[in-house]
């Protein structure tokens, strides 16, 4: 197992600088997840981890070691792939293998492997299959198997799962899950799928445009979000977003929206007056008001789309000009056309800078 290190990593097609700067320390152990939308350098930061792409400038050091002129099969590490390309004339037991017999080791010392590979991941009573026998998440299995046969110290995983149906995308989170409970191997994992991301990691780096635009914790991330950017890719349904200027208000603010006003008390957020910003307000933190109570912090309006979900609905409506979206129980929720009034806690609402997009949490 080892520490994976970059350190001001860059990345350049040409004129082109598709990575700025990365750096990220990674512990022994650690599973970390990259997460991001789709063209924001996630797969070529992993494929220069793994040397499948050089590096323009800055290092990348596994176990200590820099590693930026090494080829792939002398770094430890091994690679899933969302496509994940077995051999399809050869059984899984000679898929699994192929890698260990180019590295010339012993049919002996072969079989040992795949038998504890083959147990771990439930693999036994395919050994004998061709590929095309097996299910979409049994094939994966098998390339997992195959990551995993060659005792890697790293463990690269990009977008393994999202070939698979979501039933057999979330039994493979777990089983991912569980593998890296027992072996402990230190993994960076790829994907734009926030509910992967959220459940698997140690901790997520959030990326856009090539940079980092937050690393934490997943409860952090979600807690505490440090850009616009992030409070709207993480979580779902999405963060309400609701323009207001500040004004000060004794010892704390008034958030001004049109219509209605928010306080706040001085300690929590770095605010001045006259600021403008953007007030952050998930889907579940909109708590119902009593009818015709009197309650400031209010978010109000006619109810227009109810969209059950099972144990809750989502009551969409109007606000300020803003579509804002209502997670309540299913139970007895607003009908279409319902009055609905909404009170929102201090200690729930994320306020951003509308010029820098940066929290304003103090
Ligand atoms: N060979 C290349 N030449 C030029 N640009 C490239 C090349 N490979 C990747 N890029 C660009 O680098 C950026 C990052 O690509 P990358 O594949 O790392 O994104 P990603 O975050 O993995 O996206 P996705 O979620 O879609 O897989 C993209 O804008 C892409 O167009
Ligand atoms: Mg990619």
């Amino acid at each position: 197992m080892a520490t994976i290190v970059c350190s001001h990593v860059d990345k350049a097609y040409g004129a082109v600088n598709v990575i700025k700067d990365f750096n990220l320390d990674v512990a022994d152990q650690e599973f970390i997840v990259f997460l991001g939308p789709s063209g924001c350098g996630k797969s070529t930061l992993l494929r220069m981890i793994a040397g499948l792409e050089d590096i323009s400038g800055g290092d990348v050091i596994i176990g200590g070691k820099t590693v930026n002129d090494l080829p792939p099969r002398d770094r430890g590490v091994a690679m899933v792939f969302q496509n994940y390309a077995l051999y399809p004339h050869m059984t899984i037991y000679d898929n699994i293998a192929f890698g260990l017999k180019r590295m010339k080791i012993s049919s002996p010392e072969i079989d040992t492997r795949i038998r504890a590979v083959s147990s771990t991941l439930g693999l036994d009573p395919y050994l004998d299959r061709k590929p095309n026998a097996l299910s979409g998440g049994q094939q994966q299995r098998v390339a997992i198997a195959r990551a995993m046969i060659k005792t890697p110290r790293v463990f690269l995983f990009d977008e393994p799962l999202s070939n698979l149906d979501a039933k057999l995308r979330n039994h493979m989170r777990v089983e991912i899950a569980r593998l890296h409970q027992k072996l402990k191997t230190t993994t960076v994992y790829v994907t734009h799928d926030q509910l992967e991301a959220m459940t698997l990691a140690d901790r997520i780096v959030l990326m856009k445009d090539g940079g980092i635009e937050q690393v934490g914790t997943p409860a952090e991330i979600y807690e505490r979000p440090r850009t616009l950017f992030v409070a709207g890719f993480i979580g779902t349904p999405n963060m309400n977003f609701i323009d207001a200027m500040v004004k000060a208000n004794g010892d704390g603010w008034l958030l001004c929206v049109e219509g209605a006003s928010f306080a706040v008390s001085g300690r929590r957020f770095s605010l001045s007056d006259g600021q403008k910003i953007v007030l952050g307000i998930r889907p579940a933190d909109l708590e119902a008001a009593a009818a015709g109570s009197t309650e400031i912090n209010c978010v109000t309006g006619k109810a227009d789309l109810v969209e059950f979900h099972g144990n809750d609905a989502l009551v969409t409506f109007l606000f300020a000009d803003k579509e804002i979206g209502a997670l309540v129980k299913a139970g007895g929720c607003p009908k279409p056309g319902d009055d609905v009034r909404f009170v929102v806690n201090e200690g729930r609402m994320h306020l951003f800078d509308r010029q820098t997009g940066l929290t304003l949490l103090a």
